[in-house]
């Protein structure tokens, strides 16, 4: 049978790893899929290095439209990334009838409806493995392997560049800026890497983990997010010392009202295995009704890894683009017809444990006022910490730490409480409320 035809648009660090896996394992691959994957074309604005890539086995162009015109191009691969061109040829393709791959979680965190809901009109497949943490098949497992299972929750170590900035931070003792500097250097970081360091990247894949988790559309708009910037050295080597690490989490939760859905640094405990996920790895957890707790690990970012999961969408869609499409996996794990309407829950209405760390005045009584304070709040503590002033600020210091660890209680009550003692007179700096976790 002829070789199915594809054509990449934006051959970069990710396309040029599924260039390259492709004609390393064709034999193997052409054997899985039932006929051979061919990159017929390739787009690059500086088209000297992507002719440097690809040699003769590739048309070079740099108008990636050029590839959506082509009637030859079964498979359309969208590596360019951002949320603007990346759309519209995205709509381009699957306009042309084309099947579409891409490893875009921006794209498809923000206007994965639209998109969704133009690929199911025109019966085309929109495959994205590669938009969740890169190599680790997580779509797939939570989308076929655990079809079986009401979803409770899902957790993960979702973004490389924060895992490994506070690896670094944690190990070595370096700067943030300094770990950020590297992480972009080895590639993982995004083109704007706030949207690594505040949240961001990791709240686009959340959202599509929720969607595919729970039957909800994509709603990234409503997701809570917070990332690592306001993190302080301090509160790593406190964690640390109160048998906890500090990851930053993705977080989407069934209740009774709703979904969670919400990205911030979180308080693990150290024996969880998700906890000691170091470096640039990513780890998901999904707990199901059926199946309990199941652990999903690997590189969440980088040329090969990330290449690893387009090509197992482009293998899919060589199996299933004669099927009928309404025997396909639908985008989303749910009918296209049958989502739910769950709300996202506002971030107050969450229930979680809290790390509390205080500045103090080394003065008798501010801790029983302090914890007066939670106590009328109705919020119970789990455990408390205080640093010896000198350990703060040198002998004669008379400010110290007071590192409070919470029971669970809702973040709208938490907040309340929070107000109340940030006004009192004995705390002298803004105080660090870090959430955490058990994740049991
Ligand atoms: P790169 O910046 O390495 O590659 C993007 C490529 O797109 C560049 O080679 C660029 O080349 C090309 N490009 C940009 N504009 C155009 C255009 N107008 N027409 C044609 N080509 C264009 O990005 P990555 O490969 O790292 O990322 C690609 C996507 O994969 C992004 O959505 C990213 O979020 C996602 N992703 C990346 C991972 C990673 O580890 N890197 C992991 C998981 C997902 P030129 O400037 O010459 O045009
Ligand atoms: N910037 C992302 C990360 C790349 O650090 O995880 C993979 O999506």
């Amino acid at each position: 049978m002829k070789p199915i035809q594809v054509g990449i648009l934006g051959i970069g660090t990710v396309g040029s790893g599924v260039f390259n896996v492709l004609q390393r394992n064709q034999e193997e691959i052409t054997r899985r899929a039932g006929r051979g994957i061919e990159v017929t074309m390739v787009s690059r604005r500086n088209v000297a290095e992507a002719q440097a890539l690809v040699g003769d086995k590739a048309h070079v162009v740099a108008d990636a439209r050029a590839i959506i015109a082509n009637p030859e191009i079964d498979i359309v691969v969208e590596l360019i990334g951002g949320y603007t061109l990346a759309k519209e040829l995205v709509l381009e393709a699957i306009a042309a009838g084309k099947h579409v791959v891409t490893a875009n979680k921006a794209l498809l965190a923000v206007h994965g409806t639209e998109i969704f809901a133009a690929a199911h009109a025109k019966g085309v497949m929109v495959a994205f493995e590669a938009a969740v943490a890169g190599g680790i098949p997580i779509i797939k497992s939570l989308r076929e392997g655990l079809t079986a299972n009401s979803i409770q929750w899902v957790a993960g170590i979702i973004n490389g560049t924060t895992n490994f900035i506070l690896s670094e931070m944690r190990d070595k003792g370096l700067d943030f800026a300094v770990v950020l500097k590297e992480a972009q250097r080895l590639g993982y970081a995004e083109a704007d890497p706030t949207f690594d360091i505040e949240g961001v990247d990791a709240a686009h894949k959340l959202t599509l983990m929720s969607a595919i988790a729970f039957g909800i559309p994509v709603q990234f708009d409503k997701a809570y997010i917070e990332g690592i910037t306001q993190l302080g050295a301090q509160d790593i080597k406190y964690a640390e010392q109160l048998g906890y690490r500090i990851k930053l989490l993705g977080i989407t939760k069934r209740t009774a009202a709703g979904v969670e859905l919400r990205v911030h640094p979180s308080l693990v405990p150290s024996k969880r295995l998700i906890a000691n996920v170091e470096g640039a790895m990513n780890a998901v957890v999904v707990q199901g009704d059926a199946v309990g707790t199941t652990l999903y690990y690997g590189k969440g970012a980088g040329s090969e890894p990330t290449a690893s999961a387009v090509i197992a969408d482009l293998v899919d869609i060589t199996r299933l683009h004669t099927a009928d499409p309404a025997h396909r996996v639908p985008y989303l794990a749910f009918q296209h017809h049958s989502m739910s309407d769950l709300p996202v829950l506002p971030m107050g209405d969450v229930v979680t444990s809290y790390y509390l760390r205080l500045r103090v005045a080394d003065q008798a009584g501010v801790l029983a006022t302090v914890t007066g304070l939670l106590a009328s709040a109705d919020i119970s503590i789990d455990a408390v910490l205080q640093r010896e002033a000198d350990e703060i600020g040198g002998e004669g210091a008379t400010q110290t730490d007071v590192i409070i660890l919470t029971h669970d209680c809702t973040e709208s009550r938490m907040n309340a409480a929070l107000a109340q003692m940030q006004a009192l007179p004995t705390v002298l700096a803004p105080i660090t409320r870090i959430r955490k976790e058990e994740l049991a």
